[in-house]
């Protein structure tokens, strides 16, 4: 069955690593993926010919792919929009709620060949393979009521922390499936000693985990699994939270790999149907500059091949492929050392093409 992939290059470097990764899936359709390539507009670039950062047509051909790529939106073009419903960010987020995608997998994975652009010191980091799990559609940022309003004389600023439990259970599932498929540890991380919230949240990964009796499940506090993550950070494998908490601590954890350039995200739903994109942004400092580095989404097009497009074998393909380039010593700017070749955006999409032929 033919596939549908939908491309969506977004905005600043956004169009310069899709395209890179576009290079890549049409090599991958060479090596037997059956699957359709199509483009479209979203965020600023979508707003300056649509007027909206979403257009209908775009959201249409999301709704019918079996996968989205999705470069980066936003930038200083368009940071003065006054209607915030018309920001670029806005276009993600209403791809993100429409498709209903709450499951976000950030791994940060430390590739061996880059372990001198990490942080910390490389017996705390090397090694690293850690695959945080973030519910994407609820929670803190999504809750109602929300606003800024006059109380008592002065200005008040409020927001819903909120989660059903149902909404636990289904990212609980999608970690536990996580954690069974690797080493078979799973860490939750809440705050319930405090919020109530997340003491529902902590009963339901109980519950689960009697369904998961092969997963060993553990719980912690977000405050101490921030100091943890920099502390010892190999002590996790599947990490499970919120919304807000894996917005932090997914961050965190990318700047243990060392650089921004080198992560990929999926983002799935209860179809198995994902959006994948690069955890950076939309870089206008080099945008347009054969500067940016596009192994990010590269990488991103492998987890797409793995969980939603059922090719684990190419996914792996495209990852040796990134491996083998950083073996070889090519450097793009953000991922630059002493005594390795520095290298364009393009001149590294044309390197992981070599490698993977
Ligand atoms: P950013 O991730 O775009 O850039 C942060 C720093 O990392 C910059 O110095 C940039 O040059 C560098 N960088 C990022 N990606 C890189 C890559 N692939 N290769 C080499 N260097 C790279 O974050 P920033 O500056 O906070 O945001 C810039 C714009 O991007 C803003 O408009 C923001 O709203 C938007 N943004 C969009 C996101 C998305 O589309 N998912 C996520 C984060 C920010
Ligand atoms: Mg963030």
């Amino acid at each position: 069955m033919t596939r549908r992939i939908l491309v969506l290059p977004g905005d600043g470097i956004g169009p310069e690593i899709t395209a890179q990764a576009v290079r890549v899936l049409e090599a991958c359709q060479k090596l037997g993926l059956d699957a359709e390539i199509e483009q479209s507009l979203v965020g600023g670039s979508a707003y300056d010919v649509h007027g909206v950062p979403l257009p209908d047509e775009t959201l249409d051909k999301a709704r019918n792919a079996d996968a989205i790529l999705l470069g980066a939106v936003g930038g200083p073009k368009w940071d003065r929009i006054e209607d915030l419903s018309k920001r670029p960010e806005k276009g993600l987020l209403g791809l993100r709620k429409e498709l209903g995608l709450f499951g976000n997998l950030r791994p940060a994975i430390l590739y061996p060949q880059l372990a001198d652009a990490s942080s910390l010191k490389p017996e705390i980091v090397s090694g690293l393979d850690i695959m945080i799990v973030r519910e994407l559609t609820g929670g803190i940022y999504f809750g109602q009521p929300r606003g800024i309003e006059e109380r008592d004389g002065q200005r008040v600023g409020f927001n819903t922390y909120v989660y059903s439990e149902s909404e636990i259970e289904r990212i609980g599932r999608v970690a536990f499936e996580m954690a069974r498929k690797r080493n078979k540890k799973l860490c939750s991380v809440d705050k319930a000693n405090v919020l109530e919230v997340t003491i529902l949240w902590r009963e339901v990964m109980d519950r689960l985990a009697a369904e998961y009796p092969d997963v060993e499940l553990s719980h912690m506090y977000v405050d101490n699994a921030a100091m943890q993550l920099v502390r010892a950070p190999k002590q996790f494998d599947v990490v499970v939270t919120g919304n807000m908490f894996g917005d932090i601590l997914s961050d965190a954890a990318a700047m243990l790999t060392g650089s921004i350039g080198m992560l990929p995200s999926a983002s799935l739903n209860e179809r198995g149907q994902g959006m994948y994109e690069p955890c950076h942004g939309s870089a206008p400092d080099i945008a347009g500059q054969n500067l940016a580095n596009p192994l990010a989404t590269i990488l991103s097009v492998a987890m797409m091949l793995r969980y939603s497009l059922n090719e684990p074998q190419l996914a792996e393909r495209i990852e040796a492929a990134v491996g083998k380039v950083l073996d070889d010593g090519l450097r793009t700017a953000d991922i630059a050392s002493e005594g390795k070749r520095r290298v364009s955006t393009v001149e590294m999409g044309d390197a992981v093409l070599a490698a993977l032929s």
